[in-house]
């Protein structure tokens, strides 16, 4: 078994708490969070701690710790677990600096500790349908993608916490909501080359991005278009993404991008499209995303490889929405190195 600890006892905790419970060869041991009020929430036979240090020292059987934390917490929290040698799982964004997530890398190497970073719709049925297809070049030469992300996080939505929509411990919409989008964009189109952008904060009143608007062309040629808002009225109306090669169209949409919209692929007959999208249909979400991430994390440990979405992973889309304010800003294109 493998022993499980988390720090922030917030929403997300919820699900990897669900996702512990639920993973093979996974155990949840203590959850730690500053606000003793929120520890009430913990489940019955969990140890809970208020000090992060102390959860660590009485509790040496814990291999893992889940980073729950508002984001801009998770750079300094990760460095603490990881001189204490445990292993990490940190949520999305990584963290909103570049240096912090390079610092992040390197702490955990330095210590000999895994390090993931909690991307689940990578785990969603119709994405790894995509990226199959994409890893075996069946799109040929690639034209180019979009990625939109047109939902509604209203004031109330902001307002719940002070953490929100703050510069320094959350980020706007790209490093929030849209950067699940920007992980698949970029886990099926390869790294980035350079970007252009225009944000703006229309309707919220919050210090980041409430709508941004980017172009971005990868290393291989090929254009990406980004859209993302939190300002749709009145719901969530898509989270979708598109692909275009020389031999296949093929997008992903649906609220939360995961139902097949067009799949047009050279050598896929209508048949195979049909039972494809009625694959998908049927089970739109498959196993948790988180479900995945804590799995992966107990194989990985078991098996002493790499997590399948890595530090490094998660570096790559804080790198391309970090380079896409810094346009925004200065009104010029942002070559990424
Ligand atoms: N993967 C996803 O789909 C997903 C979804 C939602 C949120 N998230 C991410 O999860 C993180 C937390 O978001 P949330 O919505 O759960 O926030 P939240 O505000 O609901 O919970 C955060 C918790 O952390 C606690 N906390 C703050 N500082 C702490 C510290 N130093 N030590 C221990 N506990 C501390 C707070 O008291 C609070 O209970 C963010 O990084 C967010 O981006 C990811």
């Amino acid at each position: 078994m493998i022993n499980f600890a988390i720090i922030g006892m917030g929403h997300i905790a919820k699900k990897h708490i669900e996702a512990i419970q639920s993973a093979e060869g996974a155990n949840l041991t203590a959850i730690c969070d500053t606000n003793e009020d929120r520890l009430k929430e913990a489940p019955e036979n969990v140890k809970t701690y208020t000090d992060l240090e102390e959860m660590l020292i009485e509790n040496e059987d814990i291999h893992v710790v889940n980073i729950c934390v508002p984001s801009g917490l998770h750079a300094k929290l990760t460095k603490i677990v990881a001189e204490k040698k445990r292993h990490i799982i940190v949520e999305k964004p990584m963290s909103l600096k570049l240096e912090d997530s390079v610092e992040m890398n390197k702490v955990a190497k330095e210590n000999g500790v895994k390090l993931a970073v909690v991307h689940p719709n990578r785990f969603r049925p119709a994405i790894q349908k995509l990226k199959e297809q994409v890893a075996n070049e069946k799109f040929g030469v690639m034209s180019h993608a979009n990625a939109t992300v047109r939902w509604n996080r209203n004031q109330a939505y902001y307002d719940q916490a002070p953490w929100r929509g703050t510069k320094e411990f959350d980020g706007g919409v790209l490093m929030n909501q849209a950067i699940h989008n920007l992980d698949l964009m970029l886990w099926l189109m390869g790294p980035v080359e350079s970007v252009q952008a225009m944000v703006a904060t229309r309707l919220r009143k919050i210090e980041t991005e409430d709508v941004a608007g980017a172009i971005v062309k990868f290393k291989s040629g090929a254009l990406g278009i980004i859209e993302a808002a939190t300002t749709i009225y009145p719901k969530n109306l898509e989270e979708s993404l598109s692909v275009f090669g020389e031999k296949g169209s093929a997008k992903i949409s649906g609220r939360t991008a995961n139902l097949i919209e067009t799949w047009d692929i050279e050598g896929i007959n209508e048949e195979e499209v049909r039972s494809t999208k009625e694959e998908i249909q049927n089970d739109p979400f498959g196993k948790p995303g988180h479900q995945w991430i804590i799995e992966d994390m107990v194989k990985a440990i078991q098996e002493n490889r790499e997590p399948i979405v890595t530090g490094e992973d998660g570096m790559a889309p804080v790198q391309l929405i970090l380079s896409i304010l810094e346009s925004a800003e200065t009104g010029k294109e942002v070559f990424i190195k």
